[in-house]
């Protein structure tokens, strides 16, 4: 069977990247393959995995356009260009804009480091998210896969991941515990995606 051209889209580490990568080469990502791997930072170290990993890469600086819409046009015409079926978002510090989340409908995934819809949405990013889990005082925290929509992080959950939340957690150990577990997620969640499109 063909596989499935995935985009994933960067903007810092890229550990989830090589999550992904990992699993294209193991097979849990079985159905599909990464054809490019997009950056809005130029001093992104997903750069380099994909790089390491022979994937197609460059970087869009949002200082080259207009707006967050021309930004997003520019980016959206790359995907076309290479054919891409599904844009995963890997630590990608963006909101996307209309124009994208048009054209890629239902096919652009997420993973966002909490239990949505808690601890998502403006300003819930990366540590900050944890920061929040820690102020909270909750016991379980995790990560979530959703579909990207209009709203931020507001898209349908389609998997979770949860851990427990320790007394002695920091913003740092919690980011780092749910690293391991996004690791897993993503990847098992984008080859479980790929299969349920591939049947429609
Ligand atoms: C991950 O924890 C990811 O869930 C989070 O940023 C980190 C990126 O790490 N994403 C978001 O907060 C998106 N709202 P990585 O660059 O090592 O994959």
């Amino acid at each position: 069977m063909k596989k499935v051209k995935l985009a994933v889209l960067v903007s810092g580490s890229g550990t989830n990247l090589e999550s992904l990568i990992n699993a294209v080469n193991s097979g849990i990502i079985k159905d599909g393959q990464i054809s490019l791997v997009i950056s809005n930072k130029e001093t992104a170290y997903a750069l380099k995995r994909a790089e390491n990993a022979g994937i197609p890469s460059f970087i869009i600086k949002r200082s080259s356009f207009d707006s967050n819409e021309d930004f997003d046009k520019y980016l959206l015409e790359k995907l076309i260009e290479n054919k891409i079926e599904i844009v995963l978002l890997a630590g990608y510090m963006r909101i996307l804009t209309k124009p994208l989340l048009d054209a890629y409908k239902d096919k652009i995934l997420n993973i966002h480091p909490s239990l949505l819809p808690d601890f998502g949405g403006a300003g819930m990013y990366g540590i900050k998210a944890h920061e929040a889990v820690i102020k909270a005082g909750v016991t379980i925290s995790g990560c979530s896969v959703h579909v990207v929509n209009e709203h931020i992080d507001g898209g349908p959950v389609i998997a979770q991941s949860r851990i427990k939340v320790m007394p002695e957690d920091t913003p740092q150990s919690l980011a780092k515990k749910v690293l391991i577990e996004e690791h897993k997620l993503y990847p098992a969640t984008v080859q479980n995606f790929i299969s349920t499109q591939v049947q429609l």
